[in-house]
């Protein structure tokens, strides 16, 4: 193996830029020419191979988003769009292929795995919803953007003697709800993975009130049954009237930029070495990832046939806390 590609895929996530300077580095330096592969799938099927130094990658592991741009690429869903690909990837004579992204991702370094092509997925998604990764890069700091919102929230609600509906992203998965949640001391959480009747939030506002809180936080992720204005809309129809008065903040893509966090940069160098590893040692066919504190592989059928859980133990915990 001579050359490799590096690109990222799906929506972007802080820590990507890290992950491409970590690939890169270690690809040169373990004597591979390194291109980068511009908008995802996109990048494949056109054939733009931009070669990449370690000049250019410097100055980016502070940066989020993601220099190589990313894309979603329905295109490449289709077997005419992954023949395209394999044919660019062979014109310019890469035999190797790193992708960066989440599980929609995974499924496409999947599809050219089984097509015999050498690929190795890097797991990244604010989502953290990927099967043989305890966290993918950027899902961190996420977290800790969706925290500091809540923090600040809480500051104005109190003033205020106000509840807050707080709406995470996630797409389908109730991490970052759940995780910002506790962490920021939420009175109710709602995420997709666990079914969840709305009146229970109006028990607990009066409750809540009963008690003496000076505020009531709910964070929701927004797959969830109800979501951030549908808890809004049933809150205002069926609250009591003693109910707190009630505000709805969706967060937003505010939680997928910024400087990644010293744990997305150091999670994405340390996958991005591996990464390179993994190829150079014809391990192909898997994504890496972290379990413990220890960074392995997972064969990517394994990873896209998987689904991930929130830990509903955990979820009970939530629930105790917000007493
Ligand atoms: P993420 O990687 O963040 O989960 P998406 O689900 O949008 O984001 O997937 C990113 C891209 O991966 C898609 O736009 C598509 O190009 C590719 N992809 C997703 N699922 C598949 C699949 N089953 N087969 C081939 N390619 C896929
Ligand atoms: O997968 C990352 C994510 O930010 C999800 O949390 C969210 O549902 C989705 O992407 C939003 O996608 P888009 O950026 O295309 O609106």
């Amino acid at each position: 193996m001579q050359r490799i590609g590096v690109l990222t895929s799906g929506g972007d996530a802080p820590g990507m830029n890290a992950a491409i300077r970590a690939v890169t580095r270690t690809g040169l330096a373990s004597g591979f020419e390194v291109y980068g592969v511009p908008r995802g799938y996109y990048g494949l099927i056109e054939g733009t191979f931009t070669p990449l130094g370690a000049r250019d990658v410097g100055g980016i592991i502070q940066r989020g988003g993601t220099m190589l741009m990313t894309a979603r690429c329905p295109e490449f869903r289709t077997p005419e769009g992954q023949r395209q690909a394999l044919q660019s990837l062979a014109a310019a004579r890469i035999d190797g292929l790193i992708v960066i992204g989440g599980g929609g991702s995974m499924a496409g370094a999947a599809t050219l795995g089984d097509q015999g092509f050498p690929v190795v997925g890097l797991p990244a998604s604010i989502d953290n919803d990927l099967h043989g990764t305890d966290m993918a890069v950027g899902a961190d700091t996420a977290l800790n953007t969706a925290l500091d919102a809540i923090d600040r929230i809480k500051d104005t609600a109190t003033s205020h003697n106000r509840a807050f509906i707080i709406e995470v992203m996630g797409r389908n998965s109730g991490f970052l709800a759940l995780m910002a949640g506790v962490a920021g001391g939420a009175e109710v959480i709602a995420v997709p993975e666990i079914p969840f009747d709305p009146q229970t939030v109006i028990d607990a506002i009066r409750e809540a009130r009963r008690k003496g809180k000076p505020h009531f936080i709910v964070v929701v992720a927004e797959g969830s049954r109800w979501n951030g204005r549908e808890l809004g809309d049933f809150l205002q129809q069926h609250a009591p009237a003693d109910r707190f008065e009630t505000r709805l903040t969706i967060l937003g893509h505010v939680q997928r930029g910024g400087s990644p966090t010293a744990f997305d940069r150091l999670l994405a160098t340390r996958l991005g070495i591996a990464a390179v590893e993994h190829l150079q040692a014809g391990r192909s066919g898997v994504m890496v990832g972290l379990r413990g504190n220890v960074i392995g592989a997972t064969p990517l059928v394994e990873v896209i046939n998987t689904c991930r859980s929130v830990d509903r133990q955990f979820y009970e915990v939530a629930r105790i806390l917000a007493l």
